[in-house]
């Protein structure tokens, strides 16, 4: 992509909004209302608000490598506290999606400079889950598995933050994994049983009264 088309992209697409919409730009200055917080991966090929059919407005967006919500990122952390507290989004939405490079990457024992710390939240979630995944022959398989074992860890992540609790004790708000299946374009609610896993999750991380 080159970095002028890109401006000629823009400008064709405020022309397009004002045809259809003279006070587009006008309203949307007037600020935000989200009710839903994505956090995605940083993949160039998983866009956000594309899949959703979401406009400018509609979603509050965070995306890393791997859809990630490590407890101590402070980045992950702050978008989460803003999301919730202040733009009190409704849904919380973690989304992966199969052949993640991240993913595959924390899967390979390699030394990856950097980005090994970042992997390791991935490698833990592996262990965690390390019998299931195991058992599972077909490396892609076991790959595709780990994709959606790793949206439930950090949907697990995102109830263990105290401003979610304090959300779900004063209002209605739900978090979800999905997946986005690059082969298909199909996004799946992986209908991950937040109940049971709440229930275990609290036992141990309950912070809010
Ligand atoms: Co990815």
């Amino acid at each position: 992509m080159k970095i002028d088309q890109i401006f000629q992209n823009n400008s064709d697409w405020v022309s397009k909004r004002l045809n259809l919409d003279k006070d587009y730009f006008v309203n949307l200055s007037k600020g935000q209302k989200p009710e839903v917080l994505y956090i995605g991966c940083s993949d160039s090929r998983v866009t956000a608000e594309e899949v959703m059919g979401a406009g400018p407005g509609e979603v509050f967006v965070h995306r890393n490598i791997a859809n990630m919500v490590p407890n101590t990122d402070l980045n992950v952390a702050s978008v989460i506290e803003y999301a919730v507290k202040y733009l009190k989004v409704n849904h919380v939405v973690v989304c992966g999606h199969y052949f993640c490079g991240g993913v595959k990457a924390a899967m390979q024992p390699a030394d990856l400079g950097l980005l090994n710390p970042w992997l390791a939240n991935i490698r833990d979630v592996y262990r965690t889950h390390q019998s299931e995944l195991d058992a599972i022959q077909d490396e892609e398989k076991r790959y595709m598995r780990l994709v959606e074992l790793n949206v439930q860890e950090q949907c697990i992540n995102v109830v263990k933050t105290a401003v979610y609790q304090e959300a779900m004790r004063d209002r209605e708000i739900s978090v979800h994994g999905w997946v986005f299946d690059i082969h298909s374009g199909s996004l799946i609610d992986l209908k991950i049983d937040f109940k049971k896993i709440l229930d275990e999750v609290m036992d141990i991380y309950k912070l809010a009264e």
